[in-house]
């Protein structure tokens, strides 16, 4: 999606004859968003991308909300969510609407598989561990702090570096396109200067190299809320080079290039992607509001029209007491909030903070996954109010 890239070898011109060392000549195959209007890269494969030998149903993939609705603030404590598992097939929904869902999962398995999800872009914070994201556009290696974006249908596998220590994604998967803030980019699509990262800051696939093996290589694809499998008769990364707007990238949140003011810049300052009903925003270490008089804590603000959810990427957090690394707040659609106690007074003349944080905020209401509740500390919603502070204490198991 960001720009032009060019991998490996491709002919001359789009559609012409470009023969193998066999005298075979590479199947082509545009992949785009859109059909044939959105942005669209042109790959070329050993083997035709076709060659199915069986096709089933696994399961269906059914979000389930909780059935308590009431309307409160809410937090979740991701350090107490089940551990393992795999990092496609093993994520735990935790909030969701019809336009974005947020998972999270902390893999300790490489995939055998390889997966697509044909049904959403995924955008997935890697809190923690590393590795190669492989795909057909070739390696892509991830670090902490990394937003690695994989565009819908894009064939791939998280190949977990296992000796860089535990893995922990934050995972959200939207039914729209994610991309840019238009307002970052100029007419020709090149980033402002203004914009708080550049082209330089992008990351793409670094190595294409065909795998040219004839076997059972199996698939996995969520589409239509199912995950179904697709068996090929040959290793699906075979491509030899590719073209296009169209592969998955890779932003590292501490590449952000905060925005500061004299007195308090607002939540959009912050603003990182733009998806279709929602916004991803990061919150990074920076200097403070460097007014005598500015109170660097956030005013209570009433996010009308969002639900609003943040995801503390380590402990420190300039408004908030009871929140600890990994966090999850989600704050609904018009309901106040803003500091805790004492914490608007202690911000005062602070100069630096060393937050780091994710923001996404939904234009629908979001629901609470089923899943998310044993994970729930339940007195977060009375947490403003000093004597109920004291008593506050989130569960420890
Ligand atoms: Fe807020």
């Amino acid at each position: 999606m960001p720009f032009y890239h060019t991998l490996g070898s491709i002919p001359r011109k789009r559609h012409i004859v470009f023969r193998r060392p066999d005298g075979g000549l590479y199947a082509e195959e545009l992949m785009g968003h859109e059909g044939f209007v959105g942005t669209s890269s042109l790959l070329y494969h050993t083997h035709p991308p076709t060659t199915v030998i069986s096709a089933r149903k696994v399961r269906d993939v059914r979000w389930e909300a909780d059935d308590e609705t009431s309307l409160r603030h809410r937090h979740f404590l991701t350090a107490r969510i089940a551990k393992g598992g795999s990092p496609t097939l093993d994520r735990v929904p935790l909030l969701f609407n019809s336009d974005i869902g947020m998972l999270y999962v902390e893999p300790d398995v490489t995939d055998a598989h390889f997966y697509r999800n044909s049904q959403a872009d995924e955008v997935v914070y890697v809190v923690e561990g590393s590795g190669v994201l492989e795909s057909v556009f070739g390696e892509l290696p991830y670090k902490p702090g990394d937003y690695v974006v994989i565009h819908r249908n894009i064939t791939h596998r998280w190949r977990i570096d296992h000796a860089a220590g535990a893995s922990k994604f934050l995972v959200m998967e939207s039914r729209g396109h994610v991309r840019f803030p238009s307002r970052y980019r100029n007419d020709f699509g090149q980033l402002l200067e203004g914009a708080p990262y550049s082209e330089r800051d992008i990351r793409r696939p670094e190595h294409v190299e065909a795998r040219d093996e004839k076997g059972e290589f199996p698939i996995l694809v969520k589409q239509y809320s199912a995950i179904n499998e697709l068996v090929l008769d040959h290793h699906p990364l075979d491509v030899v080079g590719w073209d296009g707007y169209f592969y998955p990238w890779a932003f590292n949140i501490h590449d952000f290039e905060p925005i500061v003011g004299r007195i308090h810049q607002p939540p959009p300052v912050h603003q990182t992607f733009q998806g279709d009903g929602f916004v991803i925003c990061s919150f990074c270490p920076r200097p403070y509001d460097f007014d005598p008089q500015a109170v660097p804590a956030p005013y209570n603000h009433s996010n009308v029209d969002s639900d609003e959810v943040l995801f503390y990427a380590s402990s420190e957090f300039m408004s908030r007491k009871g929140i600890e690394y990994g966090s999850i707040t989600h704050h609904p659609d018009g309901l106040p909030h803003g500091p805790h106690p004492g914490r608007a007074e202690a911000s005062i003349g602070a100069k630096y903070t060393n937050e780091l944080a994710v923001m996404m905020d939904s234009f629908k209401p979001l629901h609470v996954a089923k899943t998310a509740m044993p994970i729930e500390d339940p007195n977060y919603h009375k947490s403003w109010v000093d004597g109920q502070h004291a008593n506050f204490n989130p569960p420890t198991s």
